[in-house]
Order: structure tokens, then sequence, then C-alpha cells
């Protein structure tokens, strides 16, 4: 079976591009039905159509509340049928009843080593904290907001002389190996939500499933 995916941006859309690439050389054992963007002007629409994907946008200021937001993003996940949504990029807060209803079938990819640096500018932050170890995570989402269970996480050292642009360079080109990857596990069935916890390969994740970047030296 493939799996369907629908994935929501809101930019230039590089895990997007990652993801339909995976697709199109039969890695990841996924179609992209699907991409929604709440910004007309999102690049990775443009990939999506390069790639023969339907397109839509939904755009959050055309709509009085998060509420009726929510409800044309509902009618447009409704029109193609998917098994998991992912978010790529996506600058949306969803509402817990918008999360709830897609519970385990809700996945985000986050810029940093969740719960480390939730929220906006994970970069800098990183490196104002001077941490040792930057990188990107994957999890289901639930209603709190880069809080839900953790999947994956890829581990980027941080280097000497890093800047902020330096830095997310490498932990993007992280994310687009670790996202697809991911993805593929949800795919193939071995991935699910069960209550607050991960199972995968029908085993309870105790932590989340660590990677190190490529070419990336831990000593
Ligand atoms: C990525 O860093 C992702 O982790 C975060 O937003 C960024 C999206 O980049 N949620 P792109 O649009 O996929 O290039």
């Amino acid at each position: 079976m493939t799996a369907r995916l629908s994935v929501l941006i809101s930019g230039r859309g590089s895990n997007l591009g990652a993801i339909l690439h995976a697709c199109a050389t039969g890695t990841l054992p996924a179609q992209v039905v699907q991409v929604i963007s709440n910004r007309p002007q999102a690049g990775g629409l443009d990939l999506a159509a390069a790639a023969g994907v339907p397109t839509a946008v939904v755009d959050h200021r055309q709509f009085a509340d998060r509420r009726d937001f929510e409800r044309a993003l509902q009618a447009q996940l409704d029109a193609v049928s998917c098994d998991l949504i992912v978010l790529a990029g996506f600058m949306r807060v969803l509402t817990a009843d918008f999360v709830a209803r897609h519970r385990g079938r809700l996945v985000n990819i986050h810029p940093s080593l969740l719960p480390d640096f939730p929220g906006l500018h994970t970069h800098e932050r990183a490196l104002a904290a001077g941490v040792a170890e930057h990188g990107a995570s994957v999890h289901f989402v639930t209603a709190a907001v880069d809080g839900g269970p953790l999947i994956a996480q890829i581990r980027v050292p941080v280097q000497a002389g890093d800047t902020p642009d330096t830095l997310a360079a490498r932990v993007l080109a992280a994310e687009h190996r670790l996202y697809p990857t991911v993805l593929g596990w949800y795919a193939q069935g071995r991935l699910a939500l069960a209550g607050e916890r991960v199972l995968l390969d029908g085993l309870w994740l105790a932590a989340p499933v660590q990677f190190a970047a490529a070419g990336e030296r831990n000593d």
C-alpha cells in the first residue's frame, strides 16, 4: 500500500521537496496527494505544481478567526483522502479541536532537539545558549505546541564560528534526511501513536530514535 500524504506548508518548501524526491525515487513508499499553503506566495506551491501535485491555498488572513480558517482547511483536506497530514514549515498554530480530530495522523518537523528550543528562532537561541549540539525533531502533533510525543531526532554538532545561517543550513540538510525516513516508517505501518506514547515496530519508544548528521563528528 502506498501511503497518501497531505503536506501543509507556509514557505519555501524545502522539506516538501525532500519528501517529493523520496517519493519519486521510491525510497519513501508514499504519494503526496495534495499540498496546502496558508500563504499564497509560498515557494513550495511551485515545487508541488512542478511535481504534478494538486495545490490549494487557504489564506489565514481571509478568515475572522482560527476556527473559520480551520474549517476551510478541513474542507480542503476532506476533498482528498489522506492517511497522514504532514506539517512541513507550516507556521500556524492549530487549535486543540483540530489536533484532536487528527490525533495520530498529524506530524511535524521542528528545527531543534526538543524539548529544547520550542518556538521560533531556534538556531539563534541554540547559539546564544552555547549548546554543543543542535538538530531537528519529528513528533506527533498534540495540543502542546512543539510538545507532542517525539518520534526521532537528528543531531548536528555546533561548530566553532557557526552563525545562525551556517547552523540553520546544516540543520536543514539534516531535516531533509530525517523527515522522509520517519514518514517511511509511517507509510510501512511501523509507526503509531498510542495514548501519549509512540510505537515503532510494536515496541514503545522510551526515547526518540537518534540519528547523527552525515559527515558530522561527535567527538
Ligand atoms: C524547517 O526548518 C522546519 O523544521 C520548520 O520550518 C522550516 C521549513 O523549511 N518547521 P522549508 O519550508 O521546509 O524549507
